[in-house]
């Protein structure tokens, strides 16, 4: 114990560059499993190295409370399927934001409460004590507010994402002014704070923090939701990183600016795959949110297109040299990853090369694609990403588009008026033959008809995505070369 106390600061430093191999291990699926081994590592010197450092600490509350989280993460965690990841994550948001704030609380409380003591006769009898000074009230006025808005914005996030009623986007010209005076007022008080120590300007502070989070993000349509996860990810951390401060916590302080750094970087990104700004996405933006009806299955298109039974389509495949898939939402939605692999299987015993290509937004949350092929054990050398297969379909036989929809929209490449005009494709219309597995001619993600459903070289396979996947690989079985 004493051991660990005298050598804190090293323990941290070992945490640090463990949780900075963490970040380097995520960034790719062959090294992820060992990043996140690094951060169970990383968490539990850091944990433990904290509760050893701690003055007095009460150990029947830490303890539990250390309980009661693992209980429910580890239950939630077995439990929580792929598809609820995202809403999860803006749950666990929240709690670090909400962290910030309690611990910002209690830290101005008990330095009041030593105040009243009386500092000189905490002197007296040895106990330590530091008046708080203004770079003390700055970090927590900082760590307090952004740890408020991370904590109701989370919260909304997670509504949204889960679809429940008293999560409702708001809209209106009245939003944009609100979201001014809360925020204009929030600032006041906390600079007010800041300046004199005031306790109703900070209760007024934090109270007005927590409105401004769920009036900031209730506008942001609910496709636009992961964007917004991601942001609040660095907004967890940067409050995090805010409150080490506080605690004089220089593992906190680190951990935190990872996670606000890596947050804010895959928010960028996220948006620049999307052709949109950070900007557009929380002041402007209502792709999502137009999109959402559409995406259920209405909006039919008028023209003509070629469709085909998954037969036919299974006969091509096993007749072609090259089948790229390009998996989407739809694959997601489907929960037709293992099929998918079964069918590339079957294909590779006919002699066929199959690959898959990954667009950086396919599907609704970053690595969606990636992680779901993983779970199928889908051998990561045959899975590639958009800048390293885009120049091969030309070459390519065909490709098997999995309920995607934007992400091989040509009008991003072709059509200067189209909203994603400018965003990254892959260049599926390129290919000798095109086919579609989704359930009708709706729009996805992006309310957008896709001209590459009416390309004369595209067949269309309606149904949900495992079903047809399934009857392929039976087509192909029963087929032969
Ligand atoms: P989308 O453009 O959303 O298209 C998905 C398609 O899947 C839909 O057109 C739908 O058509 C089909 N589908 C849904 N359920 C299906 C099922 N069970 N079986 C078969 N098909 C099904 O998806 P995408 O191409 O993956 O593009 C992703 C979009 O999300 C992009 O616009 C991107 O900007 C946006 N976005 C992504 C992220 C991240 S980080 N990935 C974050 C925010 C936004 P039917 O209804 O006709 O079946």
């Amino acid at each position: 114990m004493e051991f660990i106390r005298d050598n804190a600061d090293w323990f941290y430093l070992i945490g640090a560059v463990l949780f900075i191999m963490t970040l380097r291990g995520l960034s790719g699926p062959k090294t992820a499993i060992q990043g996140n081994r690094y951060g169970m590592i990383a968490m539990a010197i850091a944990v433990l190295t904290t509760f050893f450092v701690a003055e007095n600490p009460v150990i029947w509350m830490i303890v539990g409370a250390m309980a009661a989280g693992a209980v429910v993460g580890i239950a939630r965690a077995k439990t929580v399927p792929m598809t609820q990841m995202p809403e999860t994550v803006a749950l666990m948001h929240s709690l670090v934001g909400l962290a910030a704030v309690l611990i910002a609380v209690a830290a101005i409380l008990h330095n009041n409460k030593l105040l009243e003591i009386g500092a000189e006769a905490l002197t007296a009898n040895n106990i330590s004590f530091h008046a708080m000074s203004k770079v003390h009230l700055f970090e927590l006025f900082v760590g307090c507010f952004v740890g408020a808005i991370t904590f109701t914005a989370s919260v909304f996030a997670y509504g949204k994402l889960a679809a429940k009623k008293w999560a409702k986007t708001i809209s209106g010209a009245w939003v944009k002014p609100l979201q001014a005076l809360i925020f204009i007022a929030m600032l006041a008080a906390g600079i007010y704070f800041f300046l004199t120590g005031n306790m109703t300007s900070f209760w007024a502070m934090t109270g007005l923090a927590l409105v401004f989070g769920w009036v900031w993000i209730a506008p942001v349509g609910g496709g636009d939701m992961p964007v917004v996860v991601s942001l609040l990810n660095s907004f967890s951390g940067w409050a995090a990183a805010g409150i080490g401060f506080t605690l004089e916590n220089n593992m906190l302080i680190v951990a935190g600016s990872l996670v606000g750094s890596s947050g804010a970087i895959l928010s960028y990104i996220m948006c620049k795959a999307m052709n949109r700004s950070i900007i557009n996405v929380l002041f402007g933006g209502t792709m999502g949110a137009a999109a959402a009806p559409a995406a259920g299955g209405g909006a039919q298109v008028q023209r003509n297109h070629r469709s085909g039974s998954a037969d036919d389509a299974g006969f091509l495949m096993s007749n072609a040299d090259s089948v790229v898939i390009v998996p989407g939402y739809g694959m997601a939605q489907g929960r037709a990853q293992n099929a998918v692999k079964e069918l590339a299987n079957t294909l590779k015993e006919q002699g066929v090369t199959v690959r898959f290509a990954i667009h950086p937004v396919a599907g609704r949350m970053p690595g969606h694609m990636n992680v779901l092929l993983a779970e199928a054990d889908v051998p990561y050398e045959d899975i590639l990403e958009m800048d390293e297969i885009n120049s091969d379909f030309p070459a390519t036989d065909v490709v098997l588009v999995i309920g995607a929809n934007d992400v091989v929209n040509p009008a991003a490449k072709d059509d200067p008026s189209s909203p994603i005009y400018g965003m990254p494709i892959l260049e599926a219309h390129k290919a000798r033959t095109i086919m579609v597995i989704k359930r009708s001619m709706a729009t996805g993600y992006a309310g957008l008809d896709n001209d590459l459903f009416y390309n004369d070289k595209t067949m269309m396979i309606f149904g949900d995505a495992k079903k047809v996947v399934e009857d392929m690989s039976k087509a192909i079985n029963g087929t032969g070369h």
